[in-house]
């Protein structure tokens, strides 16, 4: 079985480098524009195939698509991050042109592919994948939620002094500041996270998950990769094997939660069709209101990537 990481970035080459040493699949293809970086990250990763036991084979190509073909799933990772002097304008046009010329040579070489789209603005490039892609909704999907709530965890897990691993919880919405954060829904160990923290300290986590991924900003001068990579490598990884996981992804709405034509993030059963159902949370008035300002943010992005008709 073969997958393959588009951008061979840092948050591709995490993706890859996290999917080999899992060894789920027999190959990884690495596809990167710039001449020789994937082939020099895959050739890197491979070489640790011997210290860390497994034996998936990483394998990295310059824009060579037809290498990709027949891939199980692609995660498509390329695109540049906002510069200096850069609109969001900019931004969206030029990695919308991206996510279209991949998706479209992806398909020509793996028709029945799952795609998973990392790029940024996310929600957004999931759309432009979707339309480009003109293939059933379950098959294209993107990465957010489950880094997001990743990070809500990690929060949580210093706050309370507590393993991640016990903590369970979901955050729905936008890749952005509006995101939601969902307390009501979030348990450690199977009990209420409200026994755990205090009201205000909850609300400053709440608050601190939503700007995740301007804090690394900050710290780093670029956006995040470990976490990102890791997040969309659980997505393959839950595909692959037909785990049927329960994530927050980016998917297509189409009436759940009185919303239609959007990509947005919410709860859906992960297996080997990509998105096998979507979970309808009844939400009370107060999380469905952020959940509706949202996908107004996300809405009005949709719209600004539709005026300027890089794709139909
Ligand atoms: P990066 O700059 O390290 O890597 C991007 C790679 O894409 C580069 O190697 C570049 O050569 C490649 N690329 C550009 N055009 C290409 C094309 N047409 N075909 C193939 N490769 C191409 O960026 P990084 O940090 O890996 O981030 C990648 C994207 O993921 C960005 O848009 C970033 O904003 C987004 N991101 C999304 C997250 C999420 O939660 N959805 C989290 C973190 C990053
Ligand atoms: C992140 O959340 C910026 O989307 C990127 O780290």
């Amino acid at each position: 079985m073969k997958v393959t990481v588009v951008g061979a970035g840092n948050v591709g080459a995490t993706c890859a480098n996290v999917l080999a040493n899992n060894d789920i699949v027999n190959e990884v293809i690495l596809l990167d524009i710039k001449e020789g970086v994937a082939e020099g990250k895959a050739l890197d990763i491979w070489e640790t195939a011997a210290v860390n036991h497994y034996s998936t084979r990483t394998i990295g190509v310059t824009n060579d698509y037809k290498r990709t073909a027949n891939s199980e799933v692609v995660v498509i990772t390329s695109g540049i991050p906002r510069k200096p002097g850069m609109s969001r304008d900019d931004l969206i046009s030029t990695n919308a042109g991206i996510v279209k010329s991949v998706t479209t040579s992806i398909l020509e070489h793996s028709p029945d592919t799952k795609i998973i789209v990392v790029s940024n603005p996310l929600d957004v490039m999931t759309y432009c994948a979707y339309l480009t892609a003109k293939v059933d909704s379950s098959r294209v999907f993107g990465m957010a939620g489950i880094l997001d709530t990743a990070r809500y965890k990690a929060f949580l897990a210093t706050e309370i002094d507590c393993s991640p691993k016990d903590i369970q919880a979901v955050l729905m919405g936008g890749h952005g500041d509006t995101m939601v954060p969902l307390p009501r829904y979030t348990t450690v160990g199977g009990i209420p996270v409200t026994e755990f923290v205090s009201n205000e300290k909850l609300d400053a986590i709440v608050q601190r998950t939503k700007k995740g991924g301007g804090e690394i900003v900050n710290l780093l001068g670029t956006s995040a990769w470990y976490a990102p990579g890791a997040a969309a490598a659980q997505m393959v990884e839950t595909i692959v094997r037909d785990e049927k996981r329960i994530f927050p992804c980016c998917t297509w709405l189409q009436g759940e939660y009185g919303l239609s034509d959007i990509y947005l993030g919410v709860p859906v059963v992960l297996g080997k069709n990509g998105i096998e159902k979507i979970i309808e949370l009844q939400l009370n008035d107060d999380e469905n209101a952020l959940l509706q300002d949202s996908a107004q943010h996300v809405r009005d992005v949709m719209a600004v990537l539709d005026n300027m008709a890089v794709v139909s």
